[in-house]
């Protein structure tokens, strides 16, 4: 991957998560100059770690200044912070967790994608990519995450708008859609239930943190520069 982000200002949400990590690893080793955004700071040689609440008008509109004056502009935007929600049926679901899913893993990216367009549209004679991690639960229902497979359909819905919005502004938007990952601490899941979930996999296993940051560097570079509006699922086959 080395060298095909060089160059390039790229803006990482939740990058200090699971799968965040791998990103904000991916796109450094492509080269990148990664602003890693999260609510606690990302501690990681090499990278502008910064804290904002990504649902918070203020948070990102400070966020929006701070990247203005430091670098000018972005390149590239990973929309990956979100909260996953409880486990329970529709009927049980607290209206908090609605509130609260929604206004990070919706109303976030929106800011930060109407934050990024601004400075982009000042001047858009660069390219700006823009990726918004979804999930198979954006395409389909998922046993009792409904509002977080609510939140994922929505975010979809913002991938494709704003890839037929600014198409000819030089900008791209698409989304990745990881299925089961290996990660650790995957909430509401005892050990049984989990292999039980791997086992689903057509591939054997879930995916792999680094796997989806190669994905995402490829989205971010120029080699995909006729895609936009895409939604890369990637997910062992679970979907096919
Ligand atoms: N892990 C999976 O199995 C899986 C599967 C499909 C899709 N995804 C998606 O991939 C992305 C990353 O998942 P993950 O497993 O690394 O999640 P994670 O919970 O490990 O990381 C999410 C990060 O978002 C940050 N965050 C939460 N609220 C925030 C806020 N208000 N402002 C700023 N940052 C905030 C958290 O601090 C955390 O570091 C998410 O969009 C998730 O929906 C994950």
């Amino acid at each position: 991957m080395a060298g095909r982000l060089e160059g390039k200002i790229c803006l990482i949400t939740g990058a200090a998560g699971r799968i965040g990590r791998a990103l904000v690893d991916g796109f450094v080793e492509a080269g990148a100059t990664v602003i890693a955004a999260d609510l606690v700071k990302l501690e990681h040689e090499g990278v502008d770690a910064v804290v904002c609440d990504q649902g918070d008008v203020e948070s990102i509109a400070k966020l929006e200044e701070y990247i203005k004056a430091k670098y000018g502009r972005v390149d590239c935007l990973v929309n990956n912070g979100a909260l996953g929600g409880n486990r329970c049926n529709v009927h049980e679901k607290p209206l908090q967790e609605y509130e609260d899913v929604m206004r990070v893993n919706v109303r976030g990216p929106l800011l930060l994608t109407q934050s990024v367009l601004r400075l982009h549209l000042a001047e858009p004679t660069r390219p700006l990519s823009i990726i918004n991690m979804a999930s198979i639960a954006g395409r389909r229902a998922v046993s009792l995450g409904s509002v977080y497979s609510m939140s994922k359909h929505a975010l979809l819905g913002l991938t494709k708008s704003v890839a037929r919005e600014y198409a000819d502004k030089n900008v791209r938007c698409n989304a990745i859609s990881p299925g089961v990952m290996e990660v650790p601490n995957m909430q509401g899941f005892d050990e049984e239930s989990l292999s039980k979930l791997m086992s689903t996999v057509p591939v054997g296993r879930g995916g792999k943190p680094l796997e989806v940051a190669h994905l995402a560097v490829f989205l971010a570079s120029d080699e995909a520069s006729f895609i936009t509006g895409s939604d890369y699922l990637i997910d062992g086959g679970s979907s096919a």
